[in-house]
């Protein structure tokens, strides 16, 4: 999610590895109305000798409909700076105000009804506990595991990180198509792995290294690059020779944001399979397509052992942990949270994070070829485009708005399921140091994407189960028109697609 739930943890029990920070307070409580959220509304661990979790018992969700855009201000303003969940929905057809959705912490909802009700915004309750959801989704997981009987991998269900990696490696043991490789370790030392889908990399695949190990040469150039930032072209090359343009898709950069990852799996299978189907070989004709599934593997793990709402990244800090990879890149960084317990921490400085220097050294060395990113998030049901850091509309926007439109329509065509779209600023709310910004200010790359999945806050990032085919079908339909689009053809006749998959 853009911008979004956001759990400030204070007084709040930690296992022994966190203890050290325990007894930190966090910068945003500055006034009677924070603190009195803050501590009255944390999130604990429940510690029981099996579990030792943060716990959302009674946490709720709400839908605020700002009446101006003054009260849109005034809630971002309230409830932004507490760390509580500001985060802006998509604009309803009619209005050009767009719903807020506020995190209220369990024993916190007297306070907020009073400051909504003090300027007369209504709201609804979209979740009344955020615990029962993250309970039920626990146990529907293990459920369908202990239902499963085939060896195969299963798709409609979420899965740890491990599972992920050995599934993607036996995936690459018996595809041609597939080539799996590492982009450099998060500051946990887990791999960042780079899934490559080429029609090529059989050609490639002759004992070589993996094709973005980087030659000598190219690390010298990006080592020179870092030298003198902002130097855009760069002459990498060394054995990639191809000129086939690159639609990277990258998922999980959010921790808690479990659909982009199970939605990039099933994205990389149906290209696998069309070995076999040859249904998207048109696509594999014009472009290869590179997938980050787990962007944040650390954020990742501890979402399912520890804290299922944690959104960051894990790197140490000295008040509280983790920075928000989607404020960490080089654009006006200087603008976004300088508050280590914000859940949009920017981090200390730009690229301060490993999992955010793989990315951008990604594409400081195959840029040239890269001719669209896109970042999953959830949720909210949007694809938005460049700015995020303001609300100026980008010089090529109409071209972004043109395949955003595409893209929408054919995601909408299979279940109906609606996304707006726009720019992000515009959408949401402005947020510096972020991926698509970043793609789009200092590489140029036009078709730079976020993409926030399903759904509208029934069920927020506790996406059930049943509803993990049918995000990912319907995604990978948007990514589909987005490519022809961007390549000028035409959506693709529905037979091209398997609806009933
Ligand atoms: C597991 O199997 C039971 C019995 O067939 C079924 O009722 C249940 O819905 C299944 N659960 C899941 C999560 O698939
Ligand atoms: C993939 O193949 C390699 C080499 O043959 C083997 O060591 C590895 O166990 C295989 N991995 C999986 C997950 O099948
Ligand atoms: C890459 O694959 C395409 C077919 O998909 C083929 O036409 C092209 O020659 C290949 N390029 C290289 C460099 O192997
Ligand atoms: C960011 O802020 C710091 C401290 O205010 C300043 O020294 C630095 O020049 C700023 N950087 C940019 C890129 O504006
Ligand atoms: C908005 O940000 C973009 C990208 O940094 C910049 O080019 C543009 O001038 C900014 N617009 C305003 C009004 O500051």
């Amino acid at each position: 999610m853009a911008n979004s739930v956001t759990i400030t943890r204070r007084n709040r029990r930690y296992p022994d590895f966190l203890r050290q920070r325990r007894n930190q307070t966090c910068l945003v409580m500055s006034t009677v109305f924070i603190v009195v959220l803050a501590t009255l509304g944390f999130a604990h661990l429940i510690t029981n000798g099996v579990r030792n979790k943060a716990s959302y018992s009674g946490d709720m969700l709400l839908r605020v409909f700002p009446k101006s855009e003054n009260d849109k201000k005034f809630l971002i303003h309230n409830f932004d700076s507490l760390d509580i969940d500001a985060n802006v929905l998509g604009l309803p057809s009619n209005s050009r105000y767009v719903p807020v959705y506020i995190y209220a912490k369990a024993g916190s909802m007297h306070r907020v009804m009073k400051t909504l009700h003090g300027r007369s915004l209504s709201f609804n309750v979209l979740i009344q506990d955020m615990q029962k959801l993250i309970d039920r989704e626990e146990r529907s997981i293990a459920e369908r595991r202990s239902n499963q009987s085939s060896e195969l991998f299963d798709f409609e269900n979420y899965h740890p990180y491990e599972t992920i990696v050995t599934w993607l490696e036996s995936l690459t043991n018996t595809s041609s198509l597939i080539s799996l490789s590492s982009m450099g370790k998060s500051f946990e030392g887990n791999d960042l792995l780079l899934v490559s889908i080429s029609t090529n990399n059989s050609e490639r695949n002759d004992g070589d290294s993996d094709f973005h190990q980087t030659t000598e040469h190219e690390q010298e150039s990006y080592e020179n690059s870092q030298q003198k930032r902002g130097v855009r072209s760069m002459s990498a090359t060394g054995k990639f020779h191809q000129n086939k343009a690159v639609i990277y898709i990258n998922c999980g950069m959010h921790a808690r944001e479990w659909i982009t990852i199970s939605s990039c799996l099933w994205m990389i299978n149906e290209l696998v399979s069309s070995e076999k189907s040859s249904v998207n070989s048109p696509l594999l004709d014009m472009y290869d397509f590179w997938f980050v599934p787990v962007a944040n593997p650390d954020g990742y793990i501890f979402s399912w052992t520890t804290d299922r709402l944690w959104r960051k990244n894990r790197s140490p800090g000295n008040t509280c942990n983790g920075v928000d990879l989607n404020r960490n890149f080089n654009v006006r960084f200087n603008a976004s949270s300088r508050n280590p317990c914000s859940s949009i921490y920017g981090g200390i400085e730009p690229e301060s994070e490993e999992e955010t220097k793989a990315l951008t050294k990604l594409l400081y060395l195959h840029s040239h070829r890269i001719k669209a990113t896109l970042f999953l998030h959830s949720f909210s049901q949007l694809w938005l485009s460049p700015y995020g850091v303001n609300n100026s509309y980008p010089k090529e926007y109409p071209k972004m708005r043109r395949v955003m439109s595409k893209a929408v329509d054919a995601t909408k065509s299979f279940f109906g399921t609606d996304f707006q779209f726009g720019s992000f600023a515009n959408v949401l709310n402005s947020a510096p140091g972020t991926a698509i910004d970043y793609c789009y200010e200092k590489f140029g790359i036009v078709y730079s994407f976020l993409v926030e999945l399903r759904d509208r806050g029934t069920n927020s990032f506790m996406l059930p189960l049943e509803e993990i085919k049918p995000t990912a079908i319907e995604t990978w339909g948007g990514v589909i028109a987005m490519a022809l689009a961007i390549n000028e053809q035409q959506i693709p006749q529905t037979n091209t697609i398997d609806r009933q998959k």
